[in-house]
């Protein structure tokens, strides 16, 4: 699949979750390419009367993007409950499982989806697999001690690799370091998100597991959802 008609298949994916934002509710709008369509589609659709009570979203770049459309974004200590939230996923699994964080993003991410109602995803059909495979797990780690959470991860066999932009690591909007775990597939993600959670130095990690409440998969054949 070349990339105009993958991003044909994230906008037709975003337009479906786009037409399930409903009047009055405080909306979670996440980070990605294939959210990017969604928040046009969220422009057109107030632009058609639609109105939100508040709005969070979980990165600068989507803040811009929405505010450039004149929505005004409140961070989500402003808010009490976001009611939906509608992201995207690098993997989503058979159970809804997903892998998060391919644009950095996964701490504000996973605050945002924990503290919604409802979590929408939206993919395309390549990011779907029966178990979590095919894409390094991303683990926000503080620069205090990512030296020594990297040898502990390599210990483990997790296989860590700082991301890298430009030549220098990258810095997320929290100013730490990405941790990109090469494990493939993962064998039991709960024990390793339970392994995760519980190393001083992570600060967060991608696996989003029993976050996801549906998932709009756009395929060539059609929309699933
Ligand atoms: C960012 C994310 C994104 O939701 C994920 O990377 C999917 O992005 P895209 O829609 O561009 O494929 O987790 O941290």
């Amino acid at each position: 699949m070349d990339k105009t008609e993958q991003d044909e298949l994230k906008k037709a994916a975003a337009k479906i979750a786009a037409d399930k934002v409903e009047n009055g509710i405080v909306l979670g709008v996440g980070t990605g390419s294939t959210v990017k369509f969604f928040i046009d589609w969220l422009g057109q659709r107030r632009n058609e009367g639609l109105k939100l009570k508040q709005i969070v979203t979980t990165s600068s770049r989507s803040k811009k993007q929405l505010e450039d459309l004149s929505f005004k974004v409140d961070e989500l200590c402003d808010v009490d409950q976001v009611d939906l939230t509608v992201d995207g996923a690098d993997r989503v699994d058979d159970n809804l499982d997903g892998i998060k964080g391919g644009g950095a993003a996964l701490t504000l991410e996973k605050n945002v989806a924990v503290n919604s109602k409802k979590n929408i995803w939206i993919v395309d059909e390549s990011k779907l697999v029966h178990h979590l495979s095919g894409f390094k797990l991303p683990v926000e780690v503080l620069p205090i001690s990512a030296m020594q959470v990297k040898r502990r991860f390599e210990s483990q066999g997790l296989n860590p690799e700082f991301r890298m932009v430009d030549g220098k690591r990258l810095k997320t909007h929290y100013g730490n370091y990405i941790l990109d775990l090469d494990i493939s597939p993962i064998p039991v993600p709960e024990g390793l998100a339970d392994y995760l959670d519980h190393t001083v130095g992570v600060v967060e990690h991608g696996l989003f597991l029993n976050i996801c409440d549906e998932v709009i998969v756009a395929k060539s054949d059609g929309i699933e959802e």
